[in-house]
């Protein structure tokens, strides 16, 4: 099937990475991509609208089915039977201002000869992107964006400024490329936000962390959505795991000021989890992690290998590297 991801565009590289990720973590064959930093189109076998449900920086993702000018979509449209059914057409610019109503009336016009217009829940919701070219599509699945502002950290009842906002903790969880019903780590799980959105998708999830008290607000921040992640007191350093129990990690540890290291130079611990990483993942397994400094990606990838980064600031001074390790 061919595909389009509208991507949320928060980021030039890391909506792009998600969705591949997600698409590998389900088993979703990819043949052919071309990209934009809003769009990604990808020639695809496999259960696309599972993987489509685990994304979090994108907005909708469809199935293609013209591309071209105006023209040859509206023939495609003019050669469908709708059967009656109803249907809406929604039209957008990627990147160049459009009126939507000059694409979106033609073509239900096209449309309507066999379907129905229903602007509120049609049975078939075309979208058209125009950008370098007009490419028409049926929409499979949006992205519940509001979903992902209403569970922000700030609105639960445990959170702290430390935490994740959930479509960065989902993207993290989805670039750990964790397969269905796997089981993602997170060994410095703070306030439980990368595990509920883990839960989310369906992972079981296990969560340490050496603070009783953030074992303690994640447990009950997760149960209040109905989610049952595994969480216990430990050190990211001597996890109490068997080998291979876990399908891959994501994580966000502690940066250096702000989060308690309980006097650890962050460097120090930072060797000390990605050693107790490399122990406990089976070969090919992949670590997705949030790391503040070149110095900490260095000592990740002196014990794993370095598979992506993506730099996101934070403030003008301020970077994060959303970085992907495989075990080797
Ligand atoms: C940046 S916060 C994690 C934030 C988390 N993603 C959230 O959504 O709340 C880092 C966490 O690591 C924990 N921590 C610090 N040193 C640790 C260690 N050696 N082992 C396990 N957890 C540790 C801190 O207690 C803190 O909760």
């Amino acid at each position: 099937m061919r595909i389009f991801v509208e991507l949320s565009g928060e980021h030039p590289t890391l909506p792009r990475a998600e969705a591949l990720a997600a698409m590998a973590a389900e088993r979703v064959e990819v043949k052919a991509t071309t990209f934009g930093p809003h769009l990604l189109r990808l020639e695809t076998t496999g259960p696309v609208e599972r993987a489509a449900r685990r994304l979090g920086l994108a907005h909708l993702v469809c199935e293609e089915l013209a591309s071209g000018d105006l023209d040859s979509i509206r023939e495609f449209a003019r050669s469908q039977d709708l059967g009656g059914r109803t249907f809406r057409v929604r039209a957008r610019g990627i990147g160049v201002d459009i009126e939507p109503r000059g694409v979106e009336e033609p073509l239900g016009g096209d449309f309507g000869r066999t379907g129905r217009v229903d602007l509120d829940a049609p049975q078939i919701d075309y979208r058209v992107l125009v950008g370098d070219e007009f490419v028409l599509g049926r929409i499979l699945h949006r992205v519940d964006r509001a979903r992902l502002e209403a569970t922000k950290v700030a609105h639960r009842s445990f959170s702290l400024p430390i935490s994740l906002h959930p479509k960065f903790a989902r993207a993290l969880v989805n670039l750990a490329g964790i397969p269905m019903a796997g089981t993602v780590l997170d060994p410095f799980c703070g306030t439980g936000g990368i595990l509920l959105e883990a839960a989310e998708l369906g992972l079981r999830a296990v969560g340490f962390d050496r603070e009783g008290k953030m074992v303690r607000g994640a447990r009950s921040s997760c149960r209040e959505v109905g989610k049952a992640p595994d969480f216990a007191v430990a050190d990211a350093g001597r996890l109490p795991i068997r080998s291979g129990s876990v399908h891959g990690i994501a994580t966000d540890p502690p940066y250096g000021r702000a989060a308690s290291t309980r006097g650890e130079p962050v460097d120090r611990l930072y060797e000390r989890a990605f050693e107790a990483f490399v122990d406990v993942l089976n070969r090919g397994a992949r670590v997705a992690v949030v790391l503040p400094t070149e110095k900490a990606i260095d000592i990740g990838t002196a014990r794993m290998e370095l598979a992506e980064r993506h730099a996101l600031r934070v403030h003008r001074s301020l970077a994060r590297y959303f970085c992907v390790f495989v075990k080797a």
